[in-house]
């Protein structure tokens, strides 16, 4: 009777083993999704700078709250800079060093940013990145 329990329990075990390993296998299917063309990129980043609020204190060509987009994209053009670090947390800023300016950025990148992919990260600096070439001085 022993022997039989343990051998149902075996097959009980080795049936959990088996399920997971399945599960695994379905967890490494997720199809992956094609890249983005620059366009669509700098399409979702406009939408993406809007809807993370950035665009309340960033026009882009005049000084709002924060320096306008182009004012930006001419510093990190001219220092080489690299937006998606800064916007990451990972570089110091370059446009204005302002110790209380500096922390009201700081609380975007701590807040609205908060969680949002690599990805979509890129497209904003994109979008920053072109944004001249679509919005040309008047
Ligand atoms: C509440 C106002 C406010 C919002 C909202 C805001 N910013 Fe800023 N931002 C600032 C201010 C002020 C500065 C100037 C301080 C600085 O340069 O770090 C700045 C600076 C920057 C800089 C230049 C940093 C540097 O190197 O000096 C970038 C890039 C930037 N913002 C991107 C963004 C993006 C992207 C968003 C949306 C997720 C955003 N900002 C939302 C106020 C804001």
């Amino acid at each position: 009777m022993r022997l039989v329990l343990l051998f149902i329990g075996f097959l009980f075990l080795s049936g959990c083993k088996e399920e997971k390993k399945s599960n695994e296998g379905a967890k490494k299917s997720i199809p992956e999704r094609a890249a983005l063309s620059r366009d669509s990129q700098i399409f979702l980043g406009n939408r993406l700078f809007s809807e993370k609020t950035c665009i309340t204190c960033h026009d882009i060509n005049k000084k709002k709250i924060g320096p306008s987009i182009k004012e930006i994209m001419k510093v990190y053009k001219s220092k080489n800079g690299d937006i998606f670090a800064f916007l990451k947390g990972n570089a110091q800023p370059i446009v204005d060093t302002t110790a209380s300016q500096v922390a009201i950025m700081q609380a975007n990148i701590n807040g609205f940013l908060k969680g949002i992919s690599d990805e979509e990260l890129k497209t904003i600096s994109t979008y920053m990145l072109h944004v001249d070439e679509l919005n040309p001085d008047q």
